[in-house]
């Protein structure tokens, strides 16, 4: 079914965004790419999509870039800052952008739309997390935003006419992570490589999911989920401890800092210590992860590496 769409994918200069359009490129998609450069660059966008700057909080901007012969549009553009400074700026932010994409395309008639959410919206739950758990309880304006843009497009899926794949992603590593805690220790040590201040207590636990395997998944469902709203949970079945992060982190720069710990049994305030989501129905329409949550860090941190390495030589 993507082979022959015409997709435009937000917030497509982002870590996941970038992978995403280069993997559908490979299937034979027509890939538009919008985004505003608040995190994403220029780089990572493949030279065959189509780029076009817009703040999607603006309503004239998504017109220009949301046109009736589009066949789905990925909505994957957000502030994704998890240890955010401005939570009303970010709550206003990703929800009028996704009210605005889904605006404009009951506008022109584009009725299918891919959304990345986030095991955030669980909040605190009982692991292995399945789609089902409720309540939904989050603990952070992150999660409870994923969670409103959840409920948006459950609106236009069942009011509208529209068919929707809501994602909720474990934590996604690999080539063009920034602000998270694969590039963050690295820079760390980068700068001092005889120490590392590890956030929390060491003990969060959280599965990580590589992006190459997460784009993948996102096709799979997107061809093979066919309800009105098709809500995946995608990531791995094992988890990382921050620790052992570290631990992978430092043998890939072939160093033995000593580790100081912040304290506390969360990096902070907002941040589910322990989170492994259920990938059961994903499982059961056919698709399963090949590498674990420790293969995706030593993967991720091996690409973030290859990445700098022109800038630390
Ligand atoms: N990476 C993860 O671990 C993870 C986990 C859960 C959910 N998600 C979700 O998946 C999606 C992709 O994540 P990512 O890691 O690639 O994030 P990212 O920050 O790398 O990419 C998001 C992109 O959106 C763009 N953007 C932000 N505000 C915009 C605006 N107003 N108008 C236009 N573009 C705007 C940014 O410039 C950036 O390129 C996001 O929706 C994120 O919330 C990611």
């Amino acid at each position: 079914m993507l082979a022959d769409a015409n997709v435009l994918i937000t917030g497509g200069a982002g870590l996941v965004g970038s992978h995403l359009a280069e993997h559908l490129l490979d299937q034979g998609s027509t890939v538009h790419v919008v985004d505003d450069f608040s995190k994403g660059t220029r780089d990572r966008v493949p030279t065959e999509a189509t780029l076009s700057t817009a703040d999607l909080t603006d309503q004239a901007a998504v017109a220009e870039v949301i046109t009736s012969d589009l066949d789905i549009v990925f909505h994957l553009a957000a502030y994704t800052d998890t240890n955010y400074h401005d939570g009303q700026k970010l709550f206003e932010q990703n929800t009028t952008m996704t009210h605005n994409v889904l605006e404009r395309m009951k506008e022109v008639g584009v009725t299918n739309i891919a959304f990345t959410s986030s095991s955030t919206v669980y909040g605190e739950a009982a692991t292995p997390t399945p789609e089902d758990y409720a309540p939904c309880e989050p603990i952070s304006i992150y999660g409870c935003s994923k969670l409103a843009d959840e409920a948006l497009i459950s609106t236009y899926a069942h009011s509208h006419g529209f068919q929707a794949w809501i994602f909720r992603f474990a934590n996604i590593v690999g080539k063009h992570q920034r602000g998270t805690v694969i590039p963050d220790f690295i820079e760390k040590l980068l700068d001092d490589p005889e120490t590392l201040e590890i956030l929390g207590d060491g003990r969060q636990e959280k599965s990580y999911m590589h992006v190459s395997e997460c784009v993948e998944a996102i096709q799979h469902v997107v061809e093979n989920a066919d309800n009105t709203l098709n809500t995946y949970n995608l990531g791995t079945r094992t988890t990382t401890s921050v620790t052992t992060i570290a631990d992978i982190v430092t043998s890939e720069m072939d160093l033995d800092p000593d580790y100081s710990y912040t304290g506390g049994e969360r990096g902070w305030s907002g941040d589910v210590p322990r989170m492994r989501l259920s990938i059961e129905k994903l499982a059961s329409l056919g698709w399963e992860p090949s590498l674990s949550s420790h293969e995706s860090v030593r993967r991720g941190t091996q690409d973030l590496l290859n990445e700098l390495a022109p800038i630390s030589t």
